[in-house]
């Protein structure tokens, strides 16, 4: 979906999107395709370049808002169809943190020796849940699905430091009002569209801005880094404008940070994975290397992780 597509829905321009945000186009999945089905392709193409079967999977981690289900996860949907026999299945519900908080405990699964090899992928179908009434935040989100497989090793590769952490306080500022406990969608629902997502932008631009920020000097610090050391940044890919102040903030040149919100928008937990992946196949990223990733979103949420390549 392009900007032309929004101008032609919504009171907004190519030009307003584009200096606003960065983004150019999104990925809309078609009706018939559920979150599952994105994290399944993904996690198989996650296995396939690990060279990894199905039955050495012992967790399957999915970040997602947008469930095939309430109930059962998604990725008890996902174990099913790939299968996986001797998994343990589940999703984190932290927004566009669903990834980082994904890897995160599937960093802690394997250095506690609970498991050895652990999927964690990051989907989303945010159209299931975007108000294409509201131009003040249609034209930010897209569909898409990303995936890592993490797996034990020695030596001084791997994840090497994760930092997450959250504030409900602000958790209105970014939300879907009704459809939980709540506020159930009964037969009197009015349809308002808070079923959808509401988003408070400028004050989550903010706090976005100083949290990322804050995060990548943290999980820096741990691993007694600096800003030098790190090859390649791949950030949330939310607004352009964020990673930009992010960037100076951090003293760290654009050109090492991996950009694709001009092709998919935000993708809120796909979004790490997605660019990661790209930067990965694209070669720019070599054995050795420091990556650096962070994101941020509704909770608010937000995390980085350190890995050494
Ligand atoms: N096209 C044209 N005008 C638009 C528009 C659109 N798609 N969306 C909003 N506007 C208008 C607003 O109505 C407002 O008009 P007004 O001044 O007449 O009231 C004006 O543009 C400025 O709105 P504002 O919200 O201040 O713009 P902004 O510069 O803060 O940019 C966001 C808006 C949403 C792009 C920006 O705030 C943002 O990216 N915030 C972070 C959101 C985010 O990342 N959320 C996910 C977290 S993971």
């Amino acid at each position: 979906m392009t900007n032309a597509d929004f101008e032609r829905i919504v009171d907004t321009s190519d030009e307003w999107i584009t200096t606003r945000t960065g983004i150019k186009e999104r990925r809309i999945a078609r009706d018939h395709i559920q979150t599952s089905d994105m994290a399944l392709e993904a996690c198989r193409a996650a296995m396939e370049m690990a060279s990894c079967r199905p039955d050495e999977i012992d967790a399957l981690i999915v970040g997602t808002v947008t469930p095939d289900y309430p109930l059962p996860s998604t990725a008890c949907v996902v174990q099913e169809k790939m299968p996986l026999p001797n998994a343990v299945a589940f999703d984190v519900v932290a927004a566009c943190a669903g990834f980082i908080n994904g890897l995160a405990i599937a960093r802690s699964m394997i250095e506690i020796g609970s498991a050895r090899k652990v999927l964690v992928a990051g989907a989303e179908k945010l159209s299931s849940i975007t108000n294409y009434e509201d131009r003040g935040t249609c034209v930010l989100f897209g569909d898409g699905a990303g995936a890592v497989v993490l797996e034990a090793s020695v030596g001084d590769r791997g994840v090497i430091s994760t930092f997450l952490r959250s504030d409900g306080s602000m958790r209105k500022w970014l939300w879907i009002e009704a459809g939980g406990t709540n506020r159930p969608i009964t037969k009197d629902f009015p349809f308002d569209h808070t079923d959808k997502i509401l988003m408070n932008g400028s004050d989550i631009y903010k706090v976005a801005v100083r949290e990322m920020t804050r995060a990548c000097l943290k999980v820096l610090d741990d691993c007694g880094l600096t800003a030098d050391d790190v090859a390649l940044v791949v950030p949330h890919q939310a607004n352009i404008r964020i990673i930009e102040a992010v960037a100076k903030r951090l003293h760290i040149e654009l050109d090492r940070f991996y950009l694709n919100i001009d092709r998919y928008g935000n993708t809120s937990a796909a979004s790490v994975p997605l660019a990661l992946d790209e930067a990965n196949r694209a070669g720019k990223i070599k054995p050795g290397d420091n990556i650096l990733m962070v994101a941020f979103g509704g909770g608010l949420i937000w995390g980085s992780a350190l890995v050494t390549w």
